[in-house]
C-alpha cells in the first residue's frame, strides 16, 4: 500500500507539473483528492490492512494529500496571475493617442477686470472690501453729502424698494461704511467692486452695471494730495486698459469730493487723433475723482482738520467694453455663449 501511495505521489506532482491551465489543474485536483479521487480510494481501503499499521499509512495518505493541495494551490495562484498580467497587457490604454476636448466655460470678461484690478490694488497695499447692494438712503446718499432733495441726486434714477431702501445707485456708499466701520480712524486704503443699478437702458448703459470705488484717507499730516491721486489712477489706467494711454483730469461735480474731476484717457482707438469713439476730441472719459468733501469726512465720523484722503471710482463694463472693443453693453448680460465663449483664457495660458 505504501508503493502504491508513493506511486500516486509522483505521477500526481508530475502531472500537476505539467498542466498549463486552471482547467486541467481542477481535473487533476478531482482525480486524486476528490470524492471519488484515487487517493481518497486508498484511505477508504484501509479497512482491509492490520489495525496497527492504519494509522501509519492514514498519516502518510494525509501527508501526500496535504502537499498535493499545497502545490495545486501554488499553481493555481501562478495561473490567475497569468491570466491577470494577460488581461492587463490587454487593456493597456494608448496615451499617445488623441483626447477627447472637454468644453470648458470661460471667465467672463466683467470678472476677469476685476480680478485683474484687485490684484492691481492689492499690490498697492489695498484692502478689498464689499458692501451690500440693498442699500439705504442714507449709505448711498445721505452721508455722501447728497440730502434728500439735493438737485444731484437726479443724476441718478434709482430704484427705490422702500421709501429708506433702494437698489445702490454707486458703490460709494462702501466709502460711507467703510468710514463709519473704522472706529480706530486708522487710515484707509480699500476698494471694493460690485453691481449698482440705475433706471437706465441703451447700447452704453445697462440697469445693471458693475463700479470699483477706491477711497483712501490718512491722517492730515501725511498729507495724501491730487499728485497722488494722479498717479494711482495713472498706475490703474495703464495697467489695465492700456500701456500708452495718456490722463487728462477735467474739473467737474461730485457733491462728495471737492475739488472733483472727471478723468479721461486718450482715445484707444485713434491714439489720440480724432475718430467716431472720441467724437473727435482724442479723448474717451473714464472715472470720476476728487478728494473727500470735508461734510462728507465730518458726516462719517472724521475730522476733517486731522484726515484727508481721495476717492476714485469707474464703471467696470466700459473699461470691458474699452478693453474688448465690445460695441453693445447690454451683450455682457444676454448670457451669449458665443459671445462669452471669445473670452476663453486659454489664450493667456
Ligand atoms: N460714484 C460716482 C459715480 O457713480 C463716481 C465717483 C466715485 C466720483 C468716487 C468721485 C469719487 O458717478
Amino acid at each position: 500500500m505504501k508503493e502504491q501511495i508513493s506511486k500516486i505521489k509522483e505521477i500526481s506532482i508530475e502531472e500537476i507539473k505539467q498542466t498549463k491551465d486552471l482547467k486541467t489543474l481542477n481535473d487533476i485536483r478531482i482525480k486524486y483528492l476528490g470524492k471519488k479521487g484515487e487517493l481518497t480510494a486508498v484511505l477508504r481501503g484501509m479497512g482491509s490492512l492490520a489495525p496497527e499499521e492504519r494509522p501509519l499509512i492514514g498519516s502518510l495518505v494525509n501527508e501526500v494529500r496535504d502537499e498535493l493541495e499545497k502545490l495545486i494551490e501554488e499553481k493555481e495562484e501562478k495561473f490567475k496571475l497569468e491570466e491577470l498580467n494577460e488581461k492587463l497587457k490587454q487593456e493597456t490604454i494608448d496615451i499617445t493617442l488623441p483626447s477627447t476636448k472637454i468644453k470648458r466655460g470661460s471667465i467672463h470678461p466683467v470678472n476677469r477686470i476685476i480680478e485683474d484690478i484687485e490684484d492691481l490694488f492689492v499690490s498697492m497695499g489695498y484692502d478689498v472690501v464689499t458692501g451690500p447692494e440693498l442699500e439705504t438712503d442714507e449709505y448711498c446718499f445721505k452721508r455722501l453729502n447728497l440730502p434728500k432733495g439735493h438737485p444731484a441726486r437726479d443724476m441718478q434714477d434709482s430704484f427705490y424698494i422702500t421709501e429708506e431702501y433702494l437698489l445702490r445707485t454707486q458703490t460709494s456708499s462702501v466709502q460711507a461704511r467703510t468710514m463709519m466701520g473704522n472706529t480706530e480712524k486708522t487710515p484707509i486704503r480699500m476698494i471694493t467692486t460690485g453691481k449698482t443699478y440705475r433706471r437706465e437702458d441703451d447700447a452704453t448703459h445697462s440697469h445693471q452695471f458693475n463700479q470699483i470705488e477706491g477711497l483712501v484717507i490718512d491722517k492730515k499730516e501725511r498729507n495724501v494730495s491730487l499728485a497722488d491721486l494722479k498717479g494711482t489712477l495713472e498706475v490703474f489706467v495703464r495697467k489695465i486698459i492700456g500701456a500708452n494711454l495718456d490722463l487728462r483730469f477735467r474739473p467737474s461735480f461730485f457733491p462728495f469730493t471737492e475739488p472733483s474731476y472727471e478723468v479721461d484717457v486718450t482715445c484707444f482707438k485713434c491714439g489720440g487723433k480724432g475718430c467716431n469713439l472720441c467724437k473727435q476730441t482724442g479723448w474717451i472719459e473714464v472715472l470720476g475723482a476728487g478728494i473727500v468733501h470735508p461734510n462728507v469726512l465730518k458726516m462719517n465720523g472724521y475730522e476733517p482738520e486731522q484726515f484727508g484722503g481721495f476717492a476714485f471710482g469707474t464703471g467696470i463694463d466700459r473699461l470691458a467694453m474699452f478693453r474688448y472693443g465690445i460695441t453693445d453693453m447690454r451683450y455682457l448680460y444676454a448670457n451669449d455663449v458665443r459671445f462669452l465663449a471669445q473670452f476663453d483664457r486659454k489664450d493667456e495660458e
